[in-house]
C-alpha cells in the first residue's frame, strides 16, 4: 500500500524519518525522495540479507542503516546524537524476497531448511524450536499465533515423527500438517499456511517486538506532532497497534478504522489482502 503509506506519512523537505522495517527499501526510497538532502532517514532490519538490499538501493549520505530490531531504536538514535524523529514507519511481517528464498524456510512452496529466523546470525531456528518443544508447547504456538483448529493433531504428528526422524525441512513439516488434518477439512488454502505463519511468529518472538515498540519505544522516539504509520498483516499485531493508539492520552488517531488494500491491489499482490494500516499523531505531553 505505498500510496496510502505516503499519504499518511505527510512527508516534506528536511524531516527525520525512521523506517523500522526497511526491507528492500521500497518505501524508504520514496521517503528519501520526499525528504530531500536536508532530511535524514534511519532504517532498521533484523535480517542482514534485507539490509544488504537496502544498502544497495539507498546510497545517499543522509541514510543510516542498522542491523537491529526497531525495538533498539531509542539507544541507537541516542548514540547517533538524534533526540527524536518526525515520522516512524513500520511495515510488519515478512517481505516477498524472504518468502521466496528457499534457504530461509519461510514458505512451503520454496522448500529448503526449516529456519524462519529474520536474524540469521542468532537464535533458534524453527526446526530447533520443534525439536526442543513438547506437544503442548507446539499446540499452543499453533493455536495462539495461527488460530489453527487442528493444532493438537498437528502437534501430535510432529512429536510422533520427530521421535524417529528429525524434522529439518519445510517439506517435512508440510507432510506432518497434511497427514494430521482430516481429509476435506483443509479448505481452499494450503493447510500449512496457518502453521507456517504461527511458527514464524514464535521463532522471531514477533508480537513481543511489536508490543515493546508500540508501548515504550515509539512514544520515546517520536517528537510531539510526529506521525506514526503502522502496517500489519496479522490480526494479533493489529490488535496491539489498535490498543496502543486508543488506550493512551498521547495519540491522535488519523485513521478511525484501519485502511485496507483496494481490490485492484489485492489482485496484483494477493498477500495485501490481510494488510491493515493505522496512523496516529503524537500529541504534546
Ligand atoms: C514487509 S517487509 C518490509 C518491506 C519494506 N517496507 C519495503 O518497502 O521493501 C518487513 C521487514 O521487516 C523486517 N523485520 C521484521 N521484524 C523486525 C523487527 N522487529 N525489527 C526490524 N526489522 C524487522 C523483516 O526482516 C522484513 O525485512
Amino acid at each position: 500500500m505505498p500510496r496510502e503509506v505516503l499519504h499518511y506519512l505527510q512527508l516534506s523537505d528536511g524531516l527525520t524519518v525512521l523506517d523500522g522495517t526497511v526491507g528492500a527499501a521500497g518505501h524508504s526510497s520514496k521517503i528519501v525522495e520526499k525528504i530531500g538532502s536536508a532530511g535524514r532517514l534511519f532504517g532498521f532490519d533484523r535480517d542482514p540479507m534485507m539490509l544488504q538490499f537496502a544498502r544497495e538501493k539507498l546510497p545517499e549520505d543522509n541514510v543510516t542503516l542498522f542491523h537491529s530490531s526497531y525495538t533498539n531504536a531509542q539507544e541507537l538514535l541516542a548514540e547517533a546524537g538524534v533526540e527524536g524523529v518526525d515520522r516512524v514507519l513500520l511495515d510488519l511481517g515478512l517481505s516477498s524476497d524472504q518468502l521466496s528464498d528457499r534457504e530461509r524456510g519461510f514458505g512451503f512452496d520454496a522448500g529448503g531448511p526449516l529456519d524462519m529466523r529474520f536474524d540469521t546470525s542468532r537464535g533458534q531456528t524453527a526446526a530447533e524450536l520443534l525439536q526442543t518443544s513438547d506437544q503442548a508447547k507446539i499446540a499452543q504456538i499453533l493455536t495462539d499465533f495461527g488460530e489453527e483448529k487442528f493444532a493438537r493433531q498437528i502437534a501430535d504428528e510432529v512429536c510422533r515423527r520427530k521421535s524417529t526422524n528429525r524434522i529439518t525441512t519445510t517439506q517435512d513439516l508440510e507432510d506432518c500438517i497434511r497427514s494430521a488434518i482430516p481429509r476435506g477439512a483443509a479448505g481452499s488454502r494450503n493447510p500449512a499456511t496457518r502453521a507456517f505463519q504461527a511458527l514464524r511468529i514464535a521463532v522471531n518472538d514477533e508480537l513481543k517486538h511489536v508490543q515493546d515498540m508500540m508501548n515504550s519505544v515509539l512514544p520515546s522516539i517520536l517528537k510531539p506532532d510526529g506521525i506514526a504509520v503502522i502496517l500489519t498483516f496479522h490480526s494479533l499485531e493489529d490488535r496491539i497497534v489498535k490498543s496502543a493508539f486508543k488506550g493512551q492520552q498521547q495519540w491522535q488517531p488519523l485513521t478511525k478504522t484501519p485502511i485496507e488494500a483496494t481490490p485492484a491491489e489485492i489482485r496484483l499482490n494477493p498477500r495485501s489482502r490481510s494488510a491493515k494500516l493505522r496512523a496516529a499523531t503524537r500529541k504534546h505531553p
